[in-house]
């Protein structure tokens, strides 16, 4: 069946609000390339947002799924353990950054790991407030919608929204509200802010948790910087509140470490979340934490009947595993720095390409009409489509949707990397030169 025949029954029978960017009905995926319904290749620098980071259709990981699926494919944790799952914890445990043991629990999805972080910090301080930020993602089911940032598509219209969450401002220096010129003063001012509004406006004594992503995903891949993120850490232990460390898409690998606070010497979370990338395709998600934390929740006060699958932890496990072989920590770093040397290169040409920033292989360039950064996504979305029609898979993301994010998957030839970058240079002088003329 072709794109378009199929476009007409997704018209038909698919619901409205399950939006694709792209026009095109994959059919099967190998490594770093996608079939589509009409035949046609793409390499995609998408990997399902941030999800196959070792490939598609690994054969690793293909054949863990295959023998777990012959062996049973649901018993369910709450009836009866399967041992992969505790093999996967303690795997999660061990290469969870800091010292202190930890423990795991699984569920579904990015969000599920998120509504899960929030109530172990609430159950865990005994505390209600939870301070989320400007541009962050965490998902879409009631709490994590509510710790959502974006207005429009995700919240509008959704209210109301749970109670006892403050929003303050992320560290976004290159649109920093307090005028900063440089990313140590933005961080010093964000933080100021952070603990100001925090004190004086919601009281220390209330706050249960932050949670932050260290790279604002949808946000458009802006780290938080590391001095930021350190002061928030020991703030958070110094008022008994809980860092909640978001890493479902800059976790397992993406930016070159097992995790972005693994960028930063010595920075502990009390409890991570991850998903994406942790099973390649598979639905799992993880809340990993300092285990004297997770220990204080007792049996039964949380769990999920598909939390735990056995067919998703088969993948993980083998995930994680080829990851290893493949030192694709170190490819990912590789990876990043040749995207980044690449795209600061076409910011000398271009002014348009107001910023190049991420960590590893989680790269966004914004781009803005003039000097005073005007966003610019009519640009983003012609260098989107102009890249699909040749063949390569891109992703807008940002409060604006002027950035575009570059999610390769870590495991890349050099050749692909470089068929890429050709395809994403023709794409931005298509969009650029125009206006540049
Ligand atoms: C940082 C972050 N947290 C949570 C989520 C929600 O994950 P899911 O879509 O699996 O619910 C996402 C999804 O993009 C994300 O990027």
């Amino acid at each position: 069946m072709s794109n378009e025949s199929l476009a007409k029954r997704r018209a038909k029978y698919v619901a409205k609000a399950a939006y694709s960017v792209h026009p095109f009905y994959p059919e099967r995926a190998q490594g770093s390339y996608v079939w589509d319904a009409d035949g046609k290749k793409y390499l995609d620098w998408s990997v399902g947002i941030a999800v196959m980071n070792v490939g598609h259709t690994h054969p690793k990981v293909i054949d863990a799924v295959k023998k777990q699926a012959e062996k049973f494919q649901h018993i369910c944790f709450a009836v009866g353990m399967n041992e992969t799952y505790i093999q996967l914890a303690e795997k999660l445990n061990e290469i969870s950054a800091g010292d202190t043991p930890k423990k795991t629990f699984l569920v579904n999805s990015g969000a599920e790991a998120v509504e899960n972080a929030i109530k172990i910090a609430r159950l865990y301080t005994k505390r209600k407030s939870i301070i989320t930020f400007t541009r962050a993602f965490h998902g879409r089911t009631h709490m994590a919608l509510s710790l959502t940032d974006k207005a429009h598509p995700y919240k509008a219209g959704f209210a109301p929204r749970a109670a006892e969450i403050y929003r303050a401002q992320y560290p976004y220096c290159y649109r920093n509200p307090w005028g900063a010129k440089n990313e140590q003063e933005c961080a010093d001012k964000a933080l100021a802010a952070l603990k100001e509004q925090v004190k004086y406006s919601i009281g220390e004594e209330e706050i249960a948790a932050f949670i932050i992503e260290p790279i604002a995903g949808e946000g458009g891949f802006i780290p938080a910087p590391e001095s930021f993120l350190r002061g928030l850490a020991e703030y958070a232990k110094e008022i008994g509140a809980l860092w909640i460390d978001d890493e479902v898409q800059a976790g397992i690998g993406r930016t070159g470490k097992w995790w972005t606070v693994d960028h930063y010497e010595g920075l502990e979370p009390d409890l991570v979340t991850a998903a994406k990338a942790l099973s390649s395709g598979f639905p799992l998600s993880a809340v990993i934490g300092k285990d004297y934390i997770m220990d204080k929740i007792e049996g039964g006060q949380l769990g999920s009947t598909f939390g735990g699958n056995p067919t998703a932890i088969a993948a993980s496990l083998a995930t994680l595993e080829v990851i290893e072989e493949e030192n694709l920590l170190e490819r990912a770093l590789e990876i990043g720095a040749v995207l980044k040397e690449h795209l600061h290169k076409l910011q000398a040409k271009y002014s348009q390409i107001g910023d190049v920033r991420g960590i590893g292989a989680m790269i966004a360039l914004e781009v803005v009409k003039d000097a005073d950064k005007t966003p610019f996504p009519e640009a983003v979305d012609k260098m989107v489509d102009h890249a699909r029609d040749n063949g390569l898979i891109l992703l807008p993301t940002g409060t604006y949707g002027n950035n575009i994010r570059l999610l390769p998957p870590i495991n890349m030839s050099d050749a692909e990397l470089k068929e890429g970058l050709e395809k994403l240079t023709a794409a931005i002088e298509f969009a650029l030169d125009a206006v540049t003329a």
